[in-house]
């Protein structure tokens, strides 16, 4: 965050020449700074992740080799072959039994060889080290050279080269072999190409041919992209759900996720169908597929190195009910038996001790200690009767076995509505711990919901906002105007922290070339990304979320964007730890804003407040997003406020009159 002048930056937000008087009238806030009331939760503004838009392969997991282990049910799938070049499937991981046999060509001018493309072309920088492997045997004891390249195949030039390496194999056995390419030159659109080298008469097998960054997020071999990683972590998020959205439903119960196909040695996990490829026949992308290579031991271990809570989310037996209309589609309640030994054997993978099976298998994978799981989440975007019947024996074993799991249910696809007026009074009757709601409406819908949970049933179940996001008319997506909006409803999330205990804006990660949803928080393609203004708001909560929220008034009404509020929504907490009192403010109206904001119930003597910052959140432009090209268009500016504009403490009252930009959101510290 940038600090400039705060006059300076003011004058600039509100575009005028000429230094004004910054006193206020009217929008008076009253807060209640003596009397701290329902704590923050640890875990609120978190993470939603869900492998869509390529999210997981192609994005956040590093794996830089579609369909490394030709399981793909058209196994060639984004390889180019030459020669002699045959498919077999007996090889040394059962449960992706296929490879390659690269044989002789038959004549000297031939060659035999494959080419992978990359999740939309293999990118490689000039000078960085990318680590190629493959499982290989050379079938008949000979010593096979197998070349590896980096190749620009759309080069004129001689130099289309970029890194060589070659590998000897001489074992019948099969085994796994490393090399790092360094190449000279730096390439987007770029190949893997791997020959035989000659002379040819040499036969040689090759499986799982794998290639990452050597630079990954936190140096893991199997491991995330750094700078997606380093976008989430820089977020602070107190929880992580993972791994979905739809993909945990599935198309069929066949492609739902299965987490266990997910764990142990990633060359045996096996792939699985992405539901996100056909599912917008304008966004087709027959090749999406799940490798499972960030399974969950992955999603545990990043949850823990970003600080953040997991929540996995897992199958409840009903494939996804967008998709299938009919009950044979799904479980029938007596057969779920496998289903709910699957979210207690997931429970004992995370905590148990590593005398247990699954404990176990945690700690060969190189996590003795448990991972400290506290929630789940049983059925994703679920509803009609069909779904707490199918909750009810799940909460029960998990209760039984675990009774300080906390377990998320949900209200359905919808904010409002029959589904979610059903499925509330339902959750309640199970005993769910938190109830997940889904939103993603338009504008409108933000503006008018600033009130949404100051009535709710405080002896109920906690609300998770699960899946949120503000969708613009035509053809605005992640413009500044949502991103304000998300912010104005939050506080409404904040000033209700004793009913909202988790939120999660969503989806989080999408690839330009291969989005299927949209907006979305943070966007890449193969070498760069960028965050979305969304992402900074999202941040800004994080990063100034307080231990406790603070009564705000505006003529003793919360300031909710209600009618004579002038388009303003405000919030405060205090923070224990550091003894901060934080605001934040949203002008989403087209005006300027005078604003005072009264610290009341201070103590009456020796206190001053000198030191106070704000942060604000502002674009003249309301269509206008971050892009790769200009990613820091919309980002937020830190400036301190002067000390004459500070002040004494007055009878208990410490007060701040200040004007607020239109289209602003800011954050005060004092
Ligand atoms: O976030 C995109 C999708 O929206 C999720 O997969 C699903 O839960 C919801 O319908």
């Amino acid at each position: 965050m940038n600090i400039i002048s705060h006059k300076s930056q003011m004058l600039a937000l509100l575009g005028l020449g000429a230094v004004m008087s910054l006193s206020a009238a009217g929008n008076v806030f009253n807060i209640q700074a003596n009397k701290p009331g329902a704590p923050i939760q640890p875990t609120m503004y978190g993470l939603f992740f869900e492998d869509i838009n390529y999210a997981a392969d192609g994005g956040l997991y590093a794996e830089m080799i579609k369909n490394r282990s030709f399981e793909f049910p058209q196994n060639l799938m984004g390889w180019n072959t030459y020669g002699n070049v045959s498919l077999h499937d007996d090889g040394p991981f059962e449960r992706n039994p296929h490879y390659v046999r690269l044989a002789a060509s038959g004549h000297n001018d031939k060659h035999t060889g494959l080419e992978n493309e990359g999740f939309f072309g293999v990118t490689y920088k000039k000078r960085e080290e990318y680590r190629f492997s493959v499982w290989a045997r050379s079938p008949k004891g000979k010593k096979a050279n197998v070349r590896v390249e980096l190749v620009n195949t759309a080069s004129m030039n001689n130099s289309h080269i970029a890194a060589v390496k070659t590998i000897t194999v001489e074992s019948t056995e099969w085994k796994r072999y490393e090399v790092i390419l360094k190449p000279e030159e730096s390439c987007s659109k770029g190949k893997l190409r791997i020959f035989l080298s000659k002379p040819d008469d040499v036969t040689v097998d090759l499986e799982h041919i794998s290639m990452f960054p050597a630079d990954t997020w936190n140096g893991h071999k199997n491991g995330m992209r750094k700078d997606l990683a380093q976008a989430l972590y820089d977020l602070h998020p107190g929880v992580f759900r993972f791994p979905g959205g739809c993909i945990v439903e599935g198309t069929d119960l066949d492609t739902r996720y299965q987490w266990k196909n997910t764990v142990g040695p990633v060359e045996n996990r096996p792939v699985n169908e992405n539901r996100w490829h056909y599912t917008f026949p304008h966004r087709f992308y027959p090749d999406y597929y799940q490798s499972g290579g960030l399974g969950f031991y992955e999603y545990f271990l990043l949850s823990e190195e970003i600080g953040a809570e997991p929540l996995p989310v897992l199958s409840v037996g009903l494939a996804c009910q967008f998709q299938n209309h009919d009950a044979s589609a799904h479980m029938p309640v007596k057969e779920l038996q496998p289903y709910i030994q699957d979210a207690l054997d997931l429970i004992e993978f995370a905590n148990g001790d590593t005398t247990t099976i699954w404990g176990g298998l945690r700690a060969g994978m190189g996590h003795p200690a448990p991972f400290n799981l506290k929630l789940i989440a049983i059925g994703n975007e679920q509803w009609g009767p069909e779904y707490p019947e199918h909750l009810a024996p799940f909460m029960d074993a998990i209760r039984k076995a675990y009774p300080d799991i906390k377990i998320v249910g949900s209200s359905g696809p919808n904010s409002e509505g029959e589904q979610f007026d059903y499925l509330w009074p339902e959750m309640k009757k199970l005993g769910a711990d938190l109830v997940d709601e889904h939103f993603y409406r338009p504008e409108s819908w933000f503006l008018a919901q600033g009130n949404r949970y100051d009535n709710y049933d405080r002896k109920g179940p906690k609300v998770f906002a699960g899946e949120y996001a503000c969708h613009g008319k035509g053809k605005k997506w992640n413009h500044f105007n949502a991103a304000l909006l998300e912010a104005a409803f939050m506080t409404g999330l904040e000033r209700n922290a004793d009913v909202v205990h988790m939120a999660t804006y969503a989806p989080l990660l999408a690839h330009i070339e291969g989005w299927q949803w949209r907006p979305d928080m943070i966007w890449f393609d193969n070498s760069d990304s960028f965050r979305t203004s969304s992402y900074y708001v999202q941040q800004l909560y994080s990063l100034n979320k307080g231990t406790n929220v603070l009564t705000l008034t505006m003529d003793g009404k919360p300031v909710a964007g209600n009618k004579d509020q002038n388009g303003l929504f405000a919030s405060a907490v205090l923070d224990k730890k550091t003894g901060e009192y934080i605001v934040k403010v949203a002008n989403t109206s087209d005006s300027a804003q005078p604003v005072t904001i009264n610290l009341n119930g201070l103590k009456k003597k020796g206190h001053e407040i000198t030191l106070a910052t704000v942060t604000t959140l502002s674009s003249a432009d309301s269509d206008a997003e971050n892009s790769l090209e200009a990613p820091e268009k919309i980002i937020p500016v830190t400036s301190a406020i002067p000390a004459a504009e500070l002040g004494a403490v007055n009878k208990g009252v410490f007060t701040y009159n200040t004007t607020i930009a239109p289209k602003t959101f800011s954050v005060y510290k004092f």
